[in-house]
């Protein structure tokens, strides 16, 4: 797993580059929303990166609980929680601040019926990032992604601060639900079955390219068809599953700190860390459309590199043609709401 690998990392590596006690590489995160569903697991997982050393868990609920809870494991870093009034402090000095805050989606519900309530909720949070730490990389999980990733850039950018390497829609899970599905059907493991997903993240803005694997590009037909719906549309069977109780959150922590994990390896000098994020790209600015999902490179100081999409098939152009409208729709509602 990526704990794993990431722990062996971290005893394999010479000591100057991770017990080196240079500011650049203590690493405090922020999670602010820790005391949700995704929050809790969330903080967990982080606790246990040993690329974290330090983490500061805000909600405007159960925060001080969760970080009392989760400071006794043991591993190195410190844990702090702040109350509803504490945003400000929460925020002091940290490198990376992840986003699960907002409500979640009910059965029937799409994640662009969330925008009401999450929208105003990620803009105070992203502002308040802008006043205490105009640095931070900012990780965005809060739903609809496609439109509150472009309502943190527009925050950041009304307070002079945006900088497009340090702003990312985690689209994660939705690279692990395709390494997952795919892995079963085509009787390989999910790490043999890596899969780009690109575009946005809300059912047809989520676009695998299964023709970019070597075991995922025999999936052909009805088949092909069936598990490029359930990439797009996973979520709503976790939303049934729940029965109202909210929608993927175990799944999505995990994904969460994954890609937390990554961004925490490239800004401390690995190089090639390659994974999908919804950022500002110009891959389809031309048409309007300035933030994508691609594979992103992640470096020192965030996005190092944006790749091209590489060739798609026909169907998987398709795919893209049903993407792009509804992604643009879907960043000008975020833009709208912040001017
Ligand atoms: P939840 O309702 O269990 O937790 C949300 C937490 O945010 C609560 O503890 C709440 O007190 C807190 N919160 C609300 N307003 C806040 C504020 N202003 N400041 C700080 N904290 C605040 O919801 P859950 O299941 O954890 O989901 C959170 C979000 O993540 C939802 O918007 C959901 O749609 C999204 N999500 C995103 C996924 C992705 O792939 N990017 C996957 C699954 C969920």
């Amino acid at each position: 797993s990526f704990l794993a690998r990431s722990a062996v990392r971290a005893c394999a590596a010479p000591s100057s580059r991770l017990f080196s006690s240079s500011a650049a590489r203590l690493t405090k995160v922020a999670v602010l929303g820790a005391g949700g569903g995704i929050g809790q697991p969330l903080s967990l997982l982080l606790k246990s990166d040993p690329l974290v050393t330090s983490l500061s868990l805000y909600d405007i609920r159960g925060a001080p609980g969760v970080a009392a809870d989760v400071s006794h494991v043991d591993t190195a870093s410190e844990v702090k929680g702040y109350a509803a009034d504490q945003l400000d402090q929460a925020l002091e000095g940290v490198k990376v601040v992840v986003i699960p805050a907002g409500v979640p989606r009910k059965p029937g519900m799409t994640r662009d019926d969330l925008f009401n309530t999450n929208a105003s909720i990620v803009r105070d949070l992203a502002a308040a990032v802008a006043r205490v730490a105009p640095e931070a990389h900012i990780l965005v999980i809060s739903n609809p992604v496609n439109s509150t990733v472009p309502i943190v850039a527009a925050t950041l950018e009304k307070a002079g601060v945006f900088d497009p390497k340090r702003v990312f829609g985690v689209t994660t899970l939705d690279v692990v639900r395709a390494a997952r599905f795919v892995s079963g059907l085509a009787g390989v493991t999910p790490s043999e079955t890596p899969i780009t997903v690109v575009g946005g993240h809300s059912g047809p803005t989520i676009v695998p390219l299964l023709s970019q694997n070597q075991h995922a590009k025999s999936i052909t037909g009805e088949a092909y068809g069936k598990v490029v719906h359930r990439i797009q549309f996973g979520g709503d069977e976790v939303v049934q599953a729940k029965d109202g109780a909210g929608s993927a959150t175990l799944s999505m922590a995990y994904a969460g700190a994954k890609f937390t994990n990554s961004l925490l390896r490239g800004l401390n000098g690995e190089k090639g860390v390659v994974t999908p994020t919804f950022v500002k790209s110009p891959l389809f600015a031309d048409q309007g459309i300035d933030f994508f999902s691609s594979n992103v490179e992640l470096g020192p100081n965030g996005v190092e590199k944006i790749h091209e999409l590489g060739s798609l098939t026909a169907e998987e152009q398709k795919l893209l043609e049903a993407c792009l409208p509804e992604l643009k729709k879907n960043i000008e509602k975020g833009k709208a709401f912040v001017a």
